[in-house]
């Protein structure tokens, strides 16, 4: 039997946080089936205070729920398999929303989020979910947007997409690490989930175009659907302290960080988990 575990809800519609387990690889089966469970429900769920997890743990943890796989352009910190270390001192503030390395075919299903050095104030995390997002559209919308399929690239507007706020330093490790090779990949704009099989939006700021569409108008159809899946009412928004531990399905959520942090450290850490290549609604 799947045990029960202590969950509340975060938002109304995504993100629960799980109060009664401790982080580790030696977790029973059971508690990782229902740990399962609580994120293909919640989309989001949280865990605080797991200040004994050191990297080599969390990865050890993250291969209870898949293989893990390191991010196809930036080095695994050292010492790492598979950890993606985002230093906002460096630049790096994935504040704009998205969904985790759609530049691939296969991306991964699964992202296992660590703080490890907390802004005093600001620097939360926001999700939002992409069911819901596509549940509540009108039908006629469902229909249409059933059969696109859109091109996701790595190479997007990093800079643009921040605002124009971001260092020179910041500009070029983009350039040289996070898009060091060049990828894409055409994914339908909406998938059906392998577990749930539930049907959500594949989009965020990989997508640089739907097929069959020239640049404006697939920016219009990206827009309305960005705007409709962000906004508050279907996002859950989470304020870190060290040690705090977010696990999202990678198949049923966008997120982002929110950039109000100035130039005070934060740092956290990310393993992802392998995933398949997204089925469209023909299958
Ligand atoms: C990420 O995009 O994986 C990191 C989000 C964050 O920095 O809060």
């Amino acid at each position: 039997p799947i045990p029960d575990l202590d969950i509340h809800h975060v938002g109304g519609r995504i993100g629960a946080e799980i109060s009664n387990v401790t982080l580790s690889s030696t977790l029973q089966p059971s508690i990782i089936a229902a740990i399962r469970q609580a994120l293909l429900r919640h989309k989001v769920i949280f865990f605080r205070n797991q200040t004994h997890l050191t990297d080599v743990e969390q990865e050890s943890f993250g291969r209870l729920l898949g293989d893990l796989v390191p991010h196809p352009t930036v080095p695994s910190l050292e010492g790492t398999q598979a950890i993606l270390e985002l230093d906002g001192a460096r630049g790096e503030r994935a504040s704009s929303w998205h969904t985790d390395v759609t530049f691939r075919a296969a991306y991964p299903k699964i992202s296992i989020l660590r703080g490890h050095v907390v802004p005093e104030r600001g620097g939360d995390t926001t999700w939002s979910n992409t069911e819901t997002a596509y549940e509540e559209l009108p039908e006629v919308f469902r229909d249409f947007i059933d059969k696109l399929w859109a091109v996701h690239s790595n190479e997007y507007d990093y800079v643009g997409d921040r605002g124009g706020n971001i260092p020179e330093s910041a500009i070029k490790r983009y350039k040289q690490i996070f898009t060091s090779t060049v990828y894409e990949a055409e994914h339908p704009l909406v998938h059906v989930h392998s577990e749930t099989g539930k049907r959500s939006l594949i989009i965020g700021h990989f997508v640089k175009r739907i097929t069959g569409f020239g640049t404006a108008d697939s920016q219009r159809i990206i827009s309305i659907l960005h705007d409709h899946a962000t906004r508050p009412e279907n996002t859950v928004r989470w304020r870190w302290s060290v040690g705090d531990v977010a696990i999202w399905d990678n198949r049923a959520t966008l997120h982002r960080a929110v950039d109000d942090y100035d130039d005070q450290p934060r740092i956290v850490r990310r393993t992802t988990i392998a995933g398949e290549v997204p089925v469209s609604v023909d299958g």
